[in-house]
């Protein structure tokens, strides 16, 4: 199967489908996003939008599953909501127009919740049942797959032929702690290092957990992380005080794999951007999975930690 991965970031979707995935291209605008992606995966890349890309090179890129993880904030609260008026959307509107000029046997989407009721996925939901194809949507969230890490998602299967039942596994949750880089126990890392005063100031407004607590769970590491002090992800309490999640930690959790490695030269707060806008790797998983050709490659879900140097690495 060949894959189109557009808005493809960093890659989350090529994490989620392993080194055989056939990724015909993988398109996004950003420069930095891109150089992450080439330092990981072999694909070709293009920095382009969206919108200028022609049918005719759609069609000689000849992908059977289109994948698209547009950007979110034309539907959060934070970005004001203007759905369709919002220029973010044109990418996503691009799309639509081309999935109907060309059919591809498969579409999969993920973005936020609010998607959901957005006159942008009524727009898509519209294309696609207009084309017949049969379409799945639904939300997700890693916790529900036993990863200690909320980040709910809309995700989106459509196809024009038959999709596979996936129904959920029966998660055996992982500890937090075995997503933790044990190393910064013994060599504190400065750069993520909360200051107490800042502690203090958003004391009860920042999420803090604690990795002996068996059954703590982090909230969703945006790519505010780092800059935002809150609502932008969990702290993590340490005998000296509060530290963020170092970058590499946030990937274990989203389900990256230990291969997956920032490039040198990414400062910490571009690495917390790039992977805070990423994807849950084991949701998109899940999710591919309804679709037969896939469901061999993404059907195995079971959360694993994915570093060597962490407390208490799974046998
Ligand atoms: C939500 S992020 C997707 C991140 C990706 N799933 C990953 O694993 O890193 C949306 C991405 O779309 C890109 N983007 C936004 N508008 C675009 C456009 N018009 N054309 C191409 N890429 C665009 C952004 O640079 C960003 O990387």
């Amino acid at each position: 199967m060949r894959i189109l991965e557009l808005f493809c970031g960093i890659g989350g979707c090529a994490a989620a489908l392993g080194p055989r995935a056939q990724i015909a291209a993988a398109i996004d605008i950003d420069r930095t996003a891109l150089a992450i992606y080439a330092h990981n995966f072999p694909h070709t890349t293009a920095v382009r939008t969206i919108e200028s890309i022609s049918c005719a090179e759609y069609r000689a890129w000849g992908a059977d599953l289109w994948w698209l993880s547009p950007p979110c904030q034309p539907y959060t609260r934070r970005g004001n909501q203007r759905d369709l008026a919002d220029p973010r959307a044109a990418g996503l509107l691009a799309v639509i127009e081309r999935i109907a000029e060309l059919l591809p046997a498969y579409v999969a989407v993920e973005n936020v919740p609010p998607f959901r009721t957005s006159q942008a996925c009524r727009r898509l939901l519209e294309t696609l049942r207009r084309c017949h194809y049969q379409v799945r949507t639904r939300v997700l969230c890693p916790t529900e797959l036993g990863i200690p890490n909320r980040r709910a998602r809309f995700y989106l299967v459509a196809a024009r032929g038959a999709l596979q039942d996936i129904p959920l596994p029966h998660p055996h949750p992982v500890p937090l702690a075995d997503f933790l880089d044990d190393t910064l126990d013994d060599a504190p890392d400065a750069a993520l290092a909360l200051p107490a005063s800042i502690a203090q100031r958003y004391a009860t407004a920042i999420d803090v957990v604690d990795a002996g607590d068996a059954q703590a769970s982090t909230s969703c590491f945006t790519s505010a992380y780092g800059r935002s002090h809150v609502r932008s992800g969990s702290y993590l309490q340490t005998m000296t005080g509060l530290r963020r999640f170092a970058p590499r930690e946030i990937l274990r959790l989203l389900g990256f794999p230990p291969s997956f490695q920032l490039p040198d030269g990414l400062t910490v707060q571009q690495a917390w951007r790039y992977v805070g806008n990423s994807l849950s790797v084991a949701a998109v998983r899940h999710v591919l999975a309804a679709i037969p050709t896939l469901s061999e490659s993404c059907g195995s879900t079971a959360p694993r930690p994915a570093a060597g140097s962490h407390r208490h690495a799974p046998e």
